[in-house]
């Protein structure tokens, strides 16, 4: 199974969902992308790797945009929020095989302007949503 996470910055919350997926599933090819390019290059905020060494997860990703040939070299495509799948469909290739869904349908919410409780609380729902992929 090869699953990519995106979400608008690629360094709180998809980087996050990438790490746990790879976690949990270490045989699967799991990377994140952002629908935005402000963060390319960059690594995860430290927010999340704060969040993610809690719970024992490292992580060596850098922020990168999400690109066309993505729609084709991953079987699913998971949205962190509808604006972040609205975005993902604006730029979806004819050609693309992946599925494109929401990692949860209530969305998992932008805690980038929020204090760590939203970063514990956005990994519990991440965490909660990825145990249900198989
Ligand atoms: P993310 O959070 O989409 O979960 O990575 C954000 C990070 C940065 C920005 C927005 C959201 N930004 O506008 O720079």
């Amino acid at each position: 199974m090869r699953v990519l996470m995106v979400c608008l910055g690629n360094i709180c919350r998809s980087p996050m969902a990438e790490a746990v997926l790879a976690h949990l599933h270490p045989d699967w090819t799991v990377d994140s992308a952002g629908t935005g390019a402000w963060h390319v290059g960059e690594r995860p905020d430290r927010r999340t790797l704060a969040e993610l060494k809690r719970h024992g997860i490292a992580t060596t990703h850098r922020g990168r945009q999400v690109s066309p040939a993505d729609f084709t070299r991953f079987d699913l495509i998971l949205a962190m929020d509808a604006q972040n799948l609205r975005d993902l469909q604006a730029i979806r290739p004819a050609d693309a095989t992946a599925r494109l869904e929401l990692l949860d349908p209530d969305g998992v919410p932008d805690p980038y302007y929020d204090g760590p409780e939203a970063f514990a609380a956005i990994y519990t729902q991440i965490d909660q949503r990825c145990r249900m992929l198989a």
